[in-house]
């Protein structure tokens, strides 16, 4: 199994630059089964989770392929299939995103469906009566989601919840639907609008991303078209809180601060010094950081996704701190982990109760998921000794060369790769 070896307590000082979200490139891939041309994406990470996303898209006849530059050109030159391998959906959730697309283009559907991870059961019944309310006739077949319609026609859909997934999965289910659909209570998140923008982009007519209410009028086709994915906000996020560990300055370059006004105030509130600029923010640590109370929620709320790295920067403040996971019903299993490293933590149903302690002391632990194992890096680095941290796979999912790029902020940081993990 592969690992990450970190000789902790270096001082960090530096850029770093921040890549392709992941979490808008896969919808957007999903996407490109809608057009009928060559489409070119830019600024699209070199991720495993992108590797899996291909592969969903060669299977259903998409065929992919990096250009010199790290463009990515996608075109399906003979039709799609309509039925996605289980072994590839299984070990991605964000599979997922072919049903809407699949459906539009061929009217029908045959998707597994994904299961739970280790954050939540994380159900799909929010996507699938979104496709119902467009004329789809839905069923769960041998483990897989079925959907079928002679046409799908425009109609108003109110999410129950605003699922990022379910929003994205019927945008892209209606944009060739006749007439107009409006999605109600819809996501916010950036990479709803970025979804939206590239649908645009192909000849869609997608308004009011980035608001509750979507409205798509449809069309008869979508073309080619180039585009290029938005930074990483996460990405940027987790760096950011790297920048609050430690004196610096880091400077998160490439990225939007804009996308992240509630980890930017958190931070702000524990005593980082930030500066945000159009498309990057400089970070500086305090010599002690002060405990916060954060909840999180949908967008524009405090992400779910940054809860994990918050929480390594609340272990080091000075008092207690509070941190409400309302999102997902599991996503504490980091806990656990940084509990082995000295903190100071317990869990109390959705909440956790942090109280500072001075350092961490470097152990073995292990990435439990992907935000996950982001902060247990964190912890390292500031970690007094030598932290091993293993499951690096959840890493390699969303975090391009992390291991490369915390070496040039000065961390004694190794990858030690083995094989049969
Ligand atoms: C996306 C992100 C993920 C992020 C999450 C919340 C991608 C690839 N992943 O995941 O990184 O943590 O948004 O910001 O973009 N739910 C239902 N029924 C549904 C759909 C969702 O009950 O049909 C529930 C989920 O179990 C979860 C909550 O809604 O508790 C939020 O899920 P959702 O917003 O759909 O997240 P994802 O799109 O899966």
């Amino acid at each position: 199994m592969s690992r990450i070896l970190i000789e902790g307590g270096n001082s960090l000082a530096g850029t770093v630059c921040v890549g392709g979200a992941k979490n808008a490139a896969l919808p957007i891939m999903a996407g490109c089964i809608l057009g009928e041309g060559p489409i070119i994406l830019s600024n699209i990470p070199y991720l495993n989770d992108v590797g899996t996303m291909q592969k969903v898209l060669e299977a259903l006849g998409v065929k992919s392929r990096r250009l010199e530059n790290g463009d990515m050109e996608l075109a399906s030159p003979g039709g799609c299939n309509e039925e996605a391998p289980y072994d590839l959906v299984k070990t991605m959730r964000a599979s997922f995103f072919v049903m809407g697309p699949l459906l539009a283009r061929l009217k029908r559907a045959r998707i597994p469906l994904p299961g739970g991870c280790a954050i939540g059961v994380r159900p799909v019944n929010i996507h699938l009566k979104g496709f119902e309310a467009l004329g789809a006739r839905v069923s769960l077949e041998a483990g897989c989601a079925v959907a079928m319609a002679d046409r799908l026609i425009g109609a108003p859909i109110m999410l129950d919840f605003p699922s990022v997934g379910a929003t994205e999965n019927l945008m892209m289910a209606a944009v060739l639907a006749e007439g107009t659909t409006t999605i109600e209570n819809a996501a916010c998140e950036p990479e709803i609008t970025d979804l939206g923008n590239f649908l645009n982009a192909m000849g869609a007519s997608v308004s009011g991303m980035g608001t509750p209410t979507i409205t798509i009028n449809g069309v008869q086709k979508l073309h080619s078209a180039k585009y290029s994915i938005i930074p990483d906000r996460i990405e940027a996020g987790t760096f950011m809180v790297l920048g609050a560990l430690f004196k610096g300055p880091i400077i998160v370059d490439n990225c939007i601060p804009a996308h992240l006004q509630a980890v930017v105030a958190k931070l702000q509130e524990m005593g980082a010094d930030v500066q945000c600029e159009e498309s990057r923010a400089i970070v500086r640590g305090p010599e002690r950081l002060k405990p916060v109370e954060i909840k999180t929620l949908p967008f524009p709320g405090f992400p779910t996704d940054m809860q994990a790295q918050l929480m390594v920067a609340m272990c080091l403040a000075g008092g207690t701190s509070v941190i409400t996971e309302t999102v997902f019903e599991n996503r504490f299993m980091h806990v656990a982990e940084l509990v082995r490293m000295g903190a100071n933590l317990s869990i109390r149903d959705r909440t956790v109760v942090v109280t500072g302690v001075e350092k961490f002391i470097g152990a073995p632990v292990n990435a439990t998921d992907l935000r996950a194992g982001a902060a247990m890096v964190l912890a390292g680095l500031c970690a007094e000794g030598k932290t091993e941290v293993g499951n690096i796979h959840h890493i390699d999912r969303g975090y391009e060369n992390l291991v490369g790029r915390l070496r040039l902020l000065g961390a004694r940081i190794d990858r030690l790769e083995e094989e049969n993990h």
